[in-house]
């Protein structure tokens, strides 16, 4: 039965797309084939860049089922907890050597600062299956390099399960990689949290209609058991994470995730070893901050140390480019920012907190804003003694086969910034009624136009300019290269000249590190050569190109990357989030990366939801590609129009 309604749909199409096969690839950024899975399957997101087939059906199962969930909630409340210690009847691991016992708040003051090992263990099926290889223990060390004293390694059960129920055996070969990667943390000091990751939503998703409470409680123990067994011996340095952003939609959810944290805490302790004294993680409902402050409540009768963990991704728009937003940075920016954490702590004043995941990624948002955002998060933080642990799938920050950041200057400041650091930064636009953005993290020069000198607003906190160096290290000037008046540093057009010229070719020309007398910032200010890109093609019909990605073909012409997508009909309607008309001329009428547009090395994407939004719509829009530097799409910008 459940079935049925997917085989509608797909009749319903106009074409059926080829299909991808178990555990193939199916969406995420930069994704261009087919979104359909082989039969059994459905596609997931499972983040951003990478959408997957996993086994089961899409969660559009029919009323029957839906009402398993109630029932089996109401009636299966205390049994878990109980029967599970009965179960384990072992008096639990013993282990040699001592435990260095350690509160839960010098737990999280020396996991600070923390690195996710993202998309690695947690992959789907298995390490290797998404965008990074299986972990060495070398990116451990570049790691710590950098100054990270912590390391989150999510890791995802789901697909290394050999029994069922009752008794949910684990591949005893996954368990031994995943200590054998935590000793790869803990062997050179790093403070490790291993958790129960993606099975969040796999299989132990609690507001699944069909969701059956007693297997997911009766599974969660049968893993935390055999997880605890495993690492029951571990160091202090290893700490446990219930379970990774459990959904949860209502008080009663938040109830059942109490109860996920009691039954976690029974089962780590039932396997015995150091666990009854090991720091562990509870968690609220998603690891939201809001879910976490109204449901979360400790369970009572385990002495285990404990902190809270939450994760941060706000503001959403900004974090995740939807709707043209690509600005951050304002007053109110940052007071939102620095609200939103102090709220929590004083909902938890005695609780240490760790913020488990957040991340300004540098694959999309913009440089000048990104400082600004990592500055005030870092520093807000530090007062609350928050232990922050970024986020990174592999894309985001560190390129783990060159072992170097992708953006040294947030890593600098995530890693040595406290609430007492003056960080000097590139000044930006920060006012949404602009038209056009600015950023002192570029110096920007139109291909064609006379070369100028060119003044960049700095955002100096009390420093001075020490210097700027390019790529090689060789040193600019003072006075002659450049010069700093105010708050201003001005680029002379005899320097600019040397990189700049009719027959320099659009692109990044030159990387000047820029380092002063005090703070942890060193921004590096990319010389950028522009010209408006152009398209292989300017328009498609839109049912011609229905049911997947649309890629076009463009000749870049300065940053290769799309700042925003605008979507207009020809009925001068926005085709997506009508809302957008509140948010100012550089957000209006903006679609969101990733779900309607994207871009690879040379092509701009429309996704196939951008495309059926076009047929459902039944007339004709054209698509403004907006470029940095962002000028409402006066110049910097090229159309692409969908006819129907
Ligand atoms: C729910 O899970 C329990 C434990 O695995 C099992 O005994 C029971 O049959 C399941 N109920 C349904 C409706 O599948
Ligand atoms: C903390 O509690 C208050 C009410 O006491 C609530 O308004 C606020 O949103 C909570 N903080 C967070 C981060 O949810
Ligand atoms: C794109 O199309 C819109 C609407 O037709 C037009 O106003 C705008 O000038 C065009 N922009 C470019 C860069 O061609």
């Amino acid at each position: 039965m459940q079935n049925f309604a997917a085989w509608a749909l797909v009749a319903l199409l106009p074409y059926v797309q080829a299909q991808v096969p178990a555990y193939g690839q199916c969406g995420g950024s930069g994704w261009s084939g087919s979104t359909s899975c082989t039969n059994g399957y459905y596609c997931t997101s499972q983040n951003i860049y990478y959408s997957q087939c996993v086994p089961g059906n899409a969660a559009t199962t029919t009323t029957s089922v839906s009402t398993s969930k109630t029932s089996t909630t109401l009636t299966t409340t205390t049994s878990a907890v109980q029967s599970t210690s009965r179960t384990t009847t072992s008096t639990g691991a013993t282990c040699t050597g001592t435990f260095s016992a350690i509160s839960a708040s010098d737990y999280v003051a020396k996991l600070h600062p923390g690195w996710n090992l993202g998309n690695t263990l947690d992959a789907v099926p298995d390490e290797g299956s998404w965008n990074n290889a299986p972990v060495v223990a070398s990116t451990f060390q570049t790691a710590k390099d950098a100054g990270f004293k912590g390391v989150r390694i999510p890791v995802t059960w789901a697909y290394h399960f050999t029994g069922s129920s009752p008794d949910w055996t684990v591949d005893p070969e996954w368990l031994q990689r995943v200590s054998d990667v935590i000793d790869m943390a803990t062997s050179i000091g790093l403070y490790t949290i291993v958790n129960v990751h993606h099975d969040s939503w796999i299989w132990a998703d609690i507001t699944a209609s069909d969701a059956n409470i007693t297997m997911i409680e009766e599974k969660f123990s049968r893993l935390w058991y055999q997880i605890g067994t495993k690492l029951a011996c571990k160091s202090s340095l290893v700490s446990f994470e219930a379970i990774n952003e459990a959904p949860c939609d209502d008080a009663s959810d938040g109830e059942e995730i109490n109860k996920l944290n009691k039954i976690f805490l029974q089962a780590i302790n039932d396997a015995g070893g150091f666990n009854s004294k090991r720091v562990v993680n509870l968690v609220g409902g998603g690891e939201d901050s809001i879910k976490t402050s109204q449901w979360f409540e400790a369970p009572s009768g385990f002495s285990n140390p404990y902190a809270i963990q939450f994760h941060y991704y706000s503001p959403y728009d900004f974090i995740f480019s939807a709707w043209g937003k690509t600005i951050w940075g304002s007053d109110s920016d940052k007071s939102a920012l620095s609200t939103d954490f102090q709220l929590l702590r004083n909902n938890f004043t005695d609780v240490p907190i760790i913020l488990g995941e957040y991340d300004a990624s540098p694959t999309n948002t913009e440089p000048a804003a990104r400082w600004k955002y990592v500055d005030q998060l870092v520093r807000s933080t530090s007062d609350l003694n928050y232990a922050l642990v970024l986020w990174d799938n592999g894309l985001d920050h560190l390129d783990r086969d060159a072992k170097t950041w992708r953006d040294p200057n947030s890593i600098s400041m995530i890693t040595k910034s406290t609430s007492d650091t003056s960080n000097s930064l590139p000044d930006s636009t920060e006012d949404k009624s602009a038209t056009s953005q600015s950023s002192s993290a570029y110096i920007f020069h139109q291909h064609g136009t006379t070369v100028t000198d060119q003044s960049l607003p700095f955002v100096f906190n009390g420093n001075t300019l020490s210097s700027i160096a390019d790529s090689t290290g060789s040193k600019l000037t003072s006075g002659t290269d450049y010069s700093v008046s105010g708050s201003n540093i001005i680029f002379k057009a005899s320097y600019l000249s040397k990189h700049f010229s009719d027959s320099t070719s659009p692109g990044v020309i030159a990387d000047l590190t820029l380092t002063f007398s005090g703070g942890d910032s060193s921004p590096i200010v990319q010389l950028v050569e522009w010209t408006t890109p152009t398209l292989s093609s300017k328009t498609a019909v839109a049912s011609a190109v229905s049911g997947s990605d649309l890629s076009i073909p463009i000749t870049w012409g300065g940053l290769k990357t799309v700042a925003a997508v605008k979507a207009v009909t020809s009925g001068g309607q926005y085709l997506v989030d009508d809302f957008t008309q509140w948010f100012g001329p550089l957000q209006e009428g903006r679609a969101t990366y990733s779900s309607q547009y994207n871009w690879d090395t040379s092509n701009v994407i429309l996704t196939s939801s951008a495309i059926s939004s076009v047929i459902s719509a039944g007339i004709t829009t054209v698509f403004t590609f907006e470029f940095y530097p962002r000028d409402n799409g006066a110049v910097n910008a090229v159309n692409f129009t969908l006819t129907v």
